[in-house]
């Protein structure tokens, strides 16, 4: 049972008294606290520790009494479970020293048994459901296949993913192949954290809005269908893609309870390409919480207004900032809190 069920009850599209509200990337960046673990620990340490990984997915609801709980991990742990090595390199981020560029590297990726591979991260569900003592739901969360894909091949960030996409273009069946492994092992290891007992879980396609309409059914939409139908029986699915504004009426169509929506696509354009049943998520632009906080109580009121209260879940557009005062964090879930109609 848990307490307060306001997000679980906007995903099954039932009526509240106020939107629930939670942030993307909400755990760590931002947080002092979290800053304390970080400078003591590596990155894959904390992810790998349940302990520490338990703890920073409740330091956010301590401090700001969000509805909903995400379980601090990374999208990045699903290769490294399929035998791909994954640094984190505090000058460029993920780095991956390996990258998959031929079919033979291809072969070589395995499809792990995910209960031992990443048996830490359903220890930290374990250790995060006794902390959270049934407060607040728990998220548990996937990278897409495609952005998945994206640093597999890239081998790290990217403002464009060009060697990702050409992978795609030249070589369609290998790429096809690798995306289908990918689909398998996060598809099991989804299944996994709803059998470790979140409450709900979010596929991130971080870079979908790097492939044009057509590229993104093929590469991208195809794979996520798969896993929403695959979990859609069994929790809550909410599929957020950035840059996605163009595939939001395949999303909504897909069974997903909810689809995330960023801060360039208006509220209002997305209810009406995604037909105005579904529940949706978002879209603060991230950066607006660098306004005094005056402005964000207006914003947020805006935003809901647009939106509406019912199947909706008050969120920023993507990942808070790592340089958002705490204030300003608050602000923003304050607002959604008192949101009156
Ligand atoms: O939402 C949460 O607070 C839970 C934790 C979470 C992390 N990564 C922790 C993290 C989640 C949901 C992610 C998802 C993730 N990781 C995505 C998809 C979401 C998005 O923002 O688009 C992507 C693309 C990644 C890959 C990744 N991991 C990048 C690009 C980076 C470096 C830059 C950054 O975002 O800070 C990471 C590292 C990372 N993952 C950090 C954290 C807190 C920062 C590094 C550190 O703490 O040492």
């Amino acid at each position: 049972m848990i307490k307060n069920d306001l997000f679980l009850k906007a995903l099954r599209g039932e009526t509240v008294s106020r939107p629930p509200v939670w942030m993307m990337r909400q755990a760590g960046r931002y947080l002092p606290e979290f800053m304390a673990i970080r400078d003591k620990y590596d990155f894959f340490t904390r992810c790998q520790t349940p302990e520490l990984a338990s703890e920073i997915t409740v330091q956010p609801i301590r401090r700001f009494g969000m509805d909903a709980a995400i379980l601090f991990s990374d999208i990045l742990v699903v290769p490294q479970a399929m035998g791909i090595e994954v640094q984190m390199r505090s000058d460029v981020g993920p780095y991956l020293p390996h990258p998959i560029r031929t079919e033979k590297d291809v072969d070589a990726v395995q499809l792990p048994e995910v209960d031992q591979a990443l048996d830490y991260v359903l220890k930290a569900i374990h250790m995060t459901l006794e902390k959270l003592e049934g407060e607040v739901p728990l998220i548990g969360f996937a990278g897409s296949p495609w952005t998945i894909m994206c640093y597999c091949v890239q081998g790290q960030g990217s403002k464009s993913f060009d060697k990702a996409k050409a992978f795609c273009f030249s070589r369609p069946e290998t790429a096809h192949r690798l995306l289908q492994k990918i689909t398998e092992t996060t598809i099991a290891y989804l299944q996994a954290k709803v059998r470790a007992g979140v409450n709900a879980v979010q596929i991130f396609d971080s870079w979908g809005g790097m492939l044009s309409a057509p590229d993104y059914s093929e590469f991208s939409w195809a794979y996520i269908q798969q896993i929403v139908d695959a979990l859609k029986p069994l929790t809550e699915v909410i599929v957020f893609g950035k840059g996605c504004w163009f595939a939001l009426g395949e999303m909504a169509q897909s069974g997903a309870s909810a689809i995330g929506v960023d801060w360039t696509c208006s509220a209002r354009n997305a209810r009406y390409l995604t037909g105005g049943k579904v529940t949706l998520q978002g879209n603060l632009d991230p950066a607006r919480l660098l306004s005094p906080p005056n402005v964000i109580r207006e914003l947020v009121t805006q935003m809901i207004n647009e939106f509406g209260k019912d199947r909706y879940i008050a969120n920023l557009g993507h990942g808070i900032l790592p340089n958002v005062p705490l204030d300003h964090a608050n602000a923003f879930i304050n607002a959604v809190k008192q949101y009156k109609e």
